[in-house]
């Protein structure tokens, strides 16, 4: 138990939000709460009203990105209430990727307090329409005031919620993704399995020049041989070959763990589907195209839980996927899924935490 202070915002917001256009991260609710890391650990922390935190000009990370964030949701179950998907996964990949930027970690059970509380508090947040969930981002950041390249002796943990609908306009039509060619997002001995900034910044340029001509994002390919297949930065990616469904593995550090790619790997499993974990070309995926055993492609991410590739673009040659329609394991898995997220299906696997409300 963590001696948790809580001081209450004496406005809302919630009736500023537009329900029925929520888009992705756009509002944010009431309260967030917030650690602080000194003199080697962190305070118990309290939950504040959502505002401004003061910042002076030579806070290190504004400059040195060392910086790590979280995504994870809750949702409104049938019965009203209060379901979280996994989270002590998120809290372990936090201090994960902290490690590769020299974040101290921040103990699971603490974590799951922290959020518990500040749910509970903003828990009207929590929205009740199908697709839509209350998005929670964890994010850690050294806040010490210097010039030298050097790891911060302070650093705040925040955890903000927004209520959100679907990551893509698109929703769970298929959307089209372009083959990084002329960029690369992480190399091997990298920071590409850490949820840091640094890989964010490193994807806005390719993302932008993607969105010019018209596709929703790229899809990153090895930054060595330009070869393998990596992830599309916001979800993990998924082809189904013939009756066989492959991602690229994680051992090359280039590729965040997803919680949903595990998820979605173990039910597959489960379904009886075969899975492989293997490294695999774009070449492979074009020329599987070409002999008619491309049968799908799928993202898998907290933010984009199951979204559909419909179109990939590489050296001038565009493919259609399942006629630009989603295909039966991405259906699978995203009615599987969600329906453990809402309360629909049993939760055979534990992973549901449930706020008490
Ligand atoms: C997530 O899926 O939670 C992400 O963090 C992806 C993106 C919004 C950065």
């Amino acid at each position: 138990m963590y001696d948790i202070k809580i001081s209450k915002s004496e406005t809302t917001k919630f009736e500023s939000v537009n329900w029925d256009n929520l888009g992705f991260g756009k509002y944010f609710s009431d309260h967030v709460y917030i650690s602080e890391y000194k003199d080697g650990k962190w305070n118990d922390g309290e939950i504040i009203p959502y505002g401004p935190i003061p910042t002076e000009p030579a806070m290190c990370t504004l400059h040195y990105g060392q910086t790590i964030f979280e995504g994870l949701k809750a949702f409104r179950a049938v019965d009203g209430g209060i379901n979280v998907f996994r989270p002590e996964k998120n809290a372990n990949r936090l201090n994960t990727s902290g490690k590769l930027v020299c974040i101290p970690p921040f103990d699971v059970n603490h974590f799951l307090e922290g959020l518990t509380k500040l749910i509970q508090i903003d828990n009207k947040w929590v929205p009740s329409q199908r697709g839509h969930s209350l998005y929670i981002r964890p994010l850690v950041y050294g806040d010490g005031n210097f010039l030298g390249v050097h790891s911060s002796p302070t650093f705040k943990l925040i955890i903000m919620t927004s209520p959100v609908a679907s990551y893509y306009p698109e929703g769970l039509a298929p959307v089209k993704i372009l083959v990084a060619k002329d960029f690369v997002r992480a190399v091997r001995g990298g920071l590409g399995s850490a949820k840091t900034a640094a890989n964010y910044a490193a994807s806005l340029l390719a993302g932008d020049t993607a969105k010019k001509a018209g596709y929703s994002q790229v899809l990153w390919l090895d930054a060595v041989n330009r070869h393998f297949v990596d992830e599309v930065g916001a979800m993990n990616i998924m082809f189904v070959i013939n009756d066989e469904l492959v991602t690229p593995p994680l051992d090359s550090g280039t590729i965040l763990r997803g919680v949903t790619r595990e998820s979605v790997l173990e039910l597959a499993r489960d379904f009886g589907i075969k899975v492989s974990e293997r490294p695999i070309t774009i070449d492979e995926v074009f020329e599987a195209n070409k002999k008619g055993e491309l049968k799908e492609v799928f993202g898998t991410g907290t933010a984009a839980v199951i979204s559909p590739v419909g179109q990939l673009h590489y050296n001038d040659e565009t493919i259609i996927i399942n006629n630009m329609e989603i295909g039966p394991v991405a259906q699978k898995m995203y009615d599987t899924i969600t329906g453990m997220q809402y309360g629909e299906i049993k939760d055979e696997k534990g992973w549901i935490y449930k706020i008490k409300i």
